[in-house]
C-alpha cells in the first residue's frame, strides 16, 4: 500500500489536563506548526473555543467540560451555594461560544449534573469535577474506537471514501469519527483511499484531514470542494463518509456547511451517505434540523484564505458554518451503540430508550 507520506507518527492529543490547566493543541497552525496553549480560567477556554484554536464537536465538548473543571479550582467559594453560583456563571459563558454542535452544551450539563448530585465538602467537589472531566476525554476516545469497529464493517478492501471537514483525531481526543473508521479499516488490513475535500473558508480538510491521515500513512487525495461531484461521476468514490454537530430527533444531521451539497451529490450518483458520530451528538429535543442553531461566523473568514484578503474589502459576505442534510439523504448513523439505518426516527428513538 502507497502512504504517500511518514508512517506512524502519532496525531498530537488535542486537549489534555495537566496539574491544574488545560493545555490545547492550537489547530488554527496546524499543519505548519505544533503549537501548544496553556488555559489557566474558563474565559480562556471559551475564547479558545470561539477563535477555533481547538474544533470538532467531541473535542469542543471536552473543552466544555474542562473548562467547567477549571471554575471549580479557580473558584474561591467556600460553600456549596457560591461554588454552584461560579460553575453557573461559566457554564453560561462556555455555552455562549459555538452554538451548533451539541457536544458542549451536553458534556457542561453533565458536569453541572454532578455537581448538583453532589453533597458534601466543596474540595471534595472540586477533585470529583476535576476527575469528570478527565473521564469524558477518555469515554470520548472509547466512544470512537467502538463506532470505528463497527462502521469499518461497512467499507470494502480497496474502497474510497469521501470526506469532508475534519472528523479525525482533531476533531476529538483521540482515534476520531470518519476518519476513525477509516484507521479501524486500515488496522484491518483493508485498502483504503481518502478524498478529503478540503472545506472553505477554513479549510479543515485540507489542513486537518490530509495532516493527520499522511501522518499515519493513510493514502489520500485532496481535492476542492468543487471538485467532488466530477470525481464521484468518474466512480472514484465509493463511499462518503462524514461526522455531525448534532443530529436531530428524526435524523436530520448538522455538520459543516457544504455537507448538505455533498449528500445531494452522493444520492444522484447512487453512493451511500454514511455519518459517524457519538450518541452524545443526538439532540432528541429537537424534532427536526429547523430548529438546529446554525453559528453565523465572521464574513472575513469568506473573504480571506489563511489571513490574506482575496476580496473586495467593501464587499458583503455570508459566512454560516454549519447546513443541515435532510434525514433521507442518509444511507445510515453509524454510532458507538449501534449502526442506525431509516427510518431514523424509529431507530434513534429506540437506541435512546435503549440507554436509559
Ligand atoms: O467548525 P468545526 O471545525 O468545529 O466543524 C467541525 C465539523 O463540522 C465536524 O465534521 C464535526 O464537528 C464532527 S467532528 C467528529
Amino acid at each position: 500500500m502507497d502512504g504517500g507520506g511518514e508512517r506512524n507518527l502519532e496525531v498530537p492529543r488535542t486537549i489534555r489536563w495537566s496539574d491544574g490547566k488545560v493545555i490545547l493543541l492550537d489547530q488554527r497552525k496546524l499543519p505548519l506548526k505544533e503549537v501548544y496553549i496553556t488555559c489557566h480560567d474558563p474565559r480562556q477556554i471559551a475564547k479558545r473555543i470561539r477563535n477555533m484554536t481547538v474544533r470538532g464537536a467531541p473535542a469542543i465538548g471536552v473543552a466544555g467540560a474542562m473548562g467547567i473543571a477549571l471554575a471549580a479550582l479557580r473558584s474561591r467559594a467556600s460553600d456549596y451555594e457560591d461554588l454552584m453560583d461560579d460553575l453557573r456563571r461559566a457554564s453560561k459563558i462556555l455555552k455562549a461560544t459555538r452554538p451548533t454542535a451539541i457536544n458542549l452544551s451536553w458534556a457542561i450539563d453533565r458536569m453541572l449534573m454532578k455537581a448538583k448530585a453532589f453533597r458534601g465538602d466543596v474540595e471534595v467537589l472540586r477533585r470529583l469535577l476535576i476527575q469528570e472531566a478527565q473521564r469524558m476525554a477518555e469515554e470520548d476516545i472509547e466512544a470512537n474506537k467502538a463506532l470505528s469497529d463497527l462502521g469499518e464493517e461497512l467499507l470494502e478492501d480497496g474502497d474510497s471514501i469521501l470526506t469532508y471537514c475534519n472528523a479525525g483525531a482533531l476533531a476529538t481526543i483521540g482515534w476520531g469519527t470518519a476518519l476513525g473508521i477509516v484507521r479501524s479499516a486500515v488496522r484491518r488490513g483493508k485498502r483504503i483511499h481518502v478524498y478529503a475535500c478540503e472545506t472553505r473558508p477554513l479549510l479543515q480538510g485540507s489542513r486537518l484531514t490530509t495532516y493527520e491521515l499522511s501522518l499515519e500513512g493513510i493514502p489520500v487525495t485532496l481535492i476542492t470542494d468543487n471538485a467532488a461531484a466530477y470525481c464521484m461521476n468518474r466512480g472514484l468514490v465509493k463511499k462518503v463518509i462524514v461526522g455531525a454537530d448534532r443530529i436531530a430527533a428524526n435524523g436530520d444531521v448538522a455538520n459543516k456547511i457544504g455537507t448538505y451539497a455533498l449528500a445531494i451529490l452522493a444520492r444522484h450518483h447512487g453512493i451511500p451517505f454514511y455519518v459517524a458520530a457519538p450518541t452524545s451528538t443526538i439532540d432528541p429535543s429537537k424534532p427536526s434540523g429547523a430548529s438546529i442553531p446554525i453559528e453565523m461566523r465572521d464574513p472575513n473568514e469568506v473573504k480571506s484564505i489563511g489571513g490574506r484578503r482575496l476580496a473586495p474589502e467593501t464587499v458583503e459576505a455570508m459566512n454560516p458554518a454549519f447546513d443541515v442534510t435532510p434525514s433521507e439523504l442518509v444511507t445510515a448513523i453509524i454510532t458507538e451503540k449501534g449502526i442506525l439505518w431509516p427510518p431514523f426516527q424509529e431507530s434513534i428513538r429506540k437506541l435512546l430508550k435503549h440507554q436509559l
